[in-house]
């Protein structure tokens, strides 16, 4: 079983300046809600309870979201402003909360290595919480768990993306295992190729089943592209085995790290709110 869910939320954002100089990115709102919180529940409705979040400098405010605010529930008790906790009140209450920070912001596959503390040595899940995912009939991280039930090895969400985007996500090339359920085995992985490099047209999103001998692989992972370590590279090393399986999940993903994806977030969810 899958108990436990890192969330690598150390990044810069730099994608959106000014913004996120002082406010962390996950922490930008997408309706009244913020992105992690989107995250977390879909890990909650995944069956994870044990929520692992490796932090940076100038994300306090992620802890603080996670927390029970005295003063604030004191002010609107009893009042029709109440209501507007219950959701995030019913996470503090079902959910536990860790973190750890990473001091160095070297990739990715660094801040998922820095998670390890908190992980131990059992297969978990990652979550990118910019990467905004909704509309299937439940949620990826849901879907991705039923398929590591089936595999036992790691498994990565992937989407369909126009070729001239290759060069802003991990690549797969790989073999159709099940055309219902949409899985190939991955026997080649490449971080951000500019097109005419792309071994496909099948893009790595931000959602990860890994097993734990990932760490042992980030450990001698050297830095890759951009000069970060990248989690790409290491999952080529259990692909090399046979051990990766790429999943084309249902429903839709909004990037919200940058402003396009995040504008069309919110656009479908108040259209979502407006019934
Ligand atoms: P991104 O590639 O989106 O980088 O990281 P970023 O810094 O967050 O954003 P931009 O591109 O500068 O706008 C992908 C994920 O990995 C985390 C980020 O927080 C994000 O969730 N990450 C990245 C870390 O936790 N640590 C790192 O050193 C790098």
């Amino acid at each position: 079983m899958i108990k436990k869910c890192l969330f690598p939320a150390a990044g810069y954002g730099t994608r959106f300046l000014p913004a996120t100089k002082a406010t962390p990115k996950e922490m930008l709102p997408i309706l009244t809600k913020p992105l992690i919180q989107y995250g977390v529940e879909e890990a909650l409705e995944a069956g994870i309870y044990t929520m692992a979040i490796v932090t940076g400098r100038g994300k306090r405010a992620i802890e603080d979201h996670f927390d029970v605010s005295y003063e604030l529930e004191h002010q609107i008790k009893g009042g029709s402003k109440e209501q507007l906790l219950d959701e995030i009140r019913s996470l503090i209450s079902r959910c536990t909360f860790s973190y750890t920070r990473q001091v160095e912001m070297k990739g990715l596959g660094h801040a998922i290595l820095t998670g390890e503390t908190l992980i131990g040595n059992e297969p978990f899940a990652v979550l990118l919480a910019d990467d905004l995912c909704t509309g299937g009939q439940e949620g990826v991280l849901a879907q991705m768990i039923a398929v590591y039930e089936k595999y036992q090895c790691s498994i990565v969400a992937i989407e369909e993306i126009p070729f001239d985007q290759t060069n802003k996500y991990g690549i797969i090339a790989g073999t159709l295992v099940d055309k219902t359920q949409d899985t190939y085995r991955v026997s080649d992985m490449v971080e951000k190729p500019d097109p005419q490099d792309a071994p496909s047209n099948l893009a790595i999103i931000g959602r990860y089943i890994l097993t734990p001998d990932i760490f042992d692989i980030l450990r001698k992972t050297k830095p890759g592209k951009g000069g970060e370590i990248q989690i790409t590279d290491a999952l080529l090393e259990q692909a090399k085995e046979g051990r990766v399986i790429a999943y084309k999940f249902k429903g839709r993903r909004f990037d919200c790290g940058g402003v396009d994806g995040f504008v069309e977030a919110t656009n479908y969810f108040y259209k979502l709110s407006q019934g």
